[in-house]
């Protein structure tokens, strides 16, 4: 089968984000982390089929989907859970908010890596806590996590929580079985609890890597959980659901209770949607892969041919994570965007002379982002 990942759609006119960051302006929007395919047709269809039917009230994660999600993590993970250790959430950030809620008091410590996700970052500071910053570092070629750092802060006995963040956003590594390992013996001995957001866990671009989900590593079996979603993979963010993976009764009820009366209920649409793709979306998500190992590699070779810019090659996501402190710009968002083109700004995960750039959209449109950085440099 194929599918036409080419195809421009204009998003314009549909309130988007992304797009509307930069309303009535020149500048290409490669920001936010939704790209700009369409889902699998089967995604649709369900929508649709469920709109047609009517009312679309309050609705519980039921049992076709808890199965659909069953099988999809077994397949692509290997990780045989039980449905009832799912807890449908609306939405990775409020679940690993929520975390934060349900683990930790005020003034406690959470754990997070840097550079980071911005939401991650700003989650100890919105739940009274103080943050942990466990710095990755580029080794080789590609990032890894400070563990010596991680054993170090993780031995203060204000340290509750670690949100981890694998996948890595913005990074892109996928974290192998031994440092897993690692993390997960460190955390272990110094009780802290760790909430693995794995949402980019579908789209691993490079094929000698492997996703493993945290609590399949021995020593987190107890002290873990994943957070994952179909949201990132079949570009259905805006339904908002995402998933929680909790095999740890303890901590499930937990994490049930932080969240009562302030997270709302996953939504019917999102529910329907996951289930499909989950379903039916095997061939579409692979051949996604595909086209972005293509679009990774363009950008890989022409930005790595730019004076003053690098990038390594991601081991996952649609994200590159560009090193621009070449260029010698004091802002390098504003470059970007005088350029034309919108990255997300390095500063926000940490990091002044980055950009982070979204290249889930069609070739086409990646050419054009190339075409205006190399003419600003021109
Ligand atoms: C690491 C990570 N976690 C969570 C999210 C957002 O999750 P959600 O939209 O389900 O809240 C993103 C989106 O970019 C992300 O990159």
């Amino acid at each position: 089968m194929s599918f036409d990942f080419d195809r421009i759609i204009d998003r314009k006119p549909t309130h988007s984000f992304k797009w509307d960051k930069y309303k009535g302006k020149d500048i290409i929007p490669a920001w936010v982390a939704d790209t700009e395919f369409s889902p699998p047709q089967d995604v649709i269809d369900a929508i649709v089929e469920r709109t047609q039917h009517g009312p679309l009230g309050y609705t519980l994660p039921y049992e076709s989907l808890n199965q659909a999600t069953v099988d999809w993590i077994k397949r692509e993970h290997n990780w045989a859970i039980q449905a009832d250790w799912l807890v449908w959430n609306p939405g990775v950030v409020p679940a690993f908010n929520v975390a934060a809620k349900a683990f930790c008091d005020a003034g406690d410590i959470i754990l997070v890596q840097t550079p980071n996700y911005p939401p991650m970052l700003k989650a100890p500071e919105l739940n009274h806590c103080e943050i942990g910053k466990i710095p990755s570092q580029l080794i080789n070629g590609r990032y890894q996590l400070d563990l010596d750092n991680l054993e170090q802060q993780a031995a203060n006995p204000k340290a509750k929580l670690f949100i981890l963040c694998n996948p890595m956003n913005p990074c892109g590594s996928v974290m192998t079985e031994s440092e897993l390992t690692k993390i997960a013996d460190i955390c272990a001995r110094h009780d802290v609890i760790i909430c693995s957001d794995e949402i980019h866990c579908d789209l691993i671009l490079n094929p000698e890597t492997k996703h493993i989900p945290m609590p399949l590593i021995d020593a987190a079996k107890d002290n873990s959980f994943s957070l994952m979603a179909a949201s990132k993979t079949f570009n259905i963010a805006g339904l908002g659901v995402s998933f929680s993976v909790i095999p740890n009764p303890s901590l499930r009820a937990k994490f049930r209770n932080a969240g009562m009366g302030i997270v709302p209920w996953a939504q019917v649409l999102g529910l329907v949607a996951t289930e499909a793709a989950f379903k039916g979306g095997l061939a579409w998500r692979d051949a996604l892969l595909d086209y972005l190992r293509g679009n990774q590699e363009y950008l890989y070779q022409e930005i790595n041919a730019i004076e003053g810019m690098s990038m390594q090659k991601s081991d996952a996501t649609f994200l590159a994570w560009i090193d621009c402190s070449g260029l010698g710009v004091d802002d390098v968002q504003k470059f970007w965007e005088d350029a034309g083109v919108g990255p997300s700004p390095g500063r926000d995960f940490g990091e002044e002379q980055f950009a982070r750039i979204n290249f889930g959209c069609p070739r086409g449109q990646l050419v054009e982002i190339v075409g205006r950085i190399k003419a600003a440099l021109a």
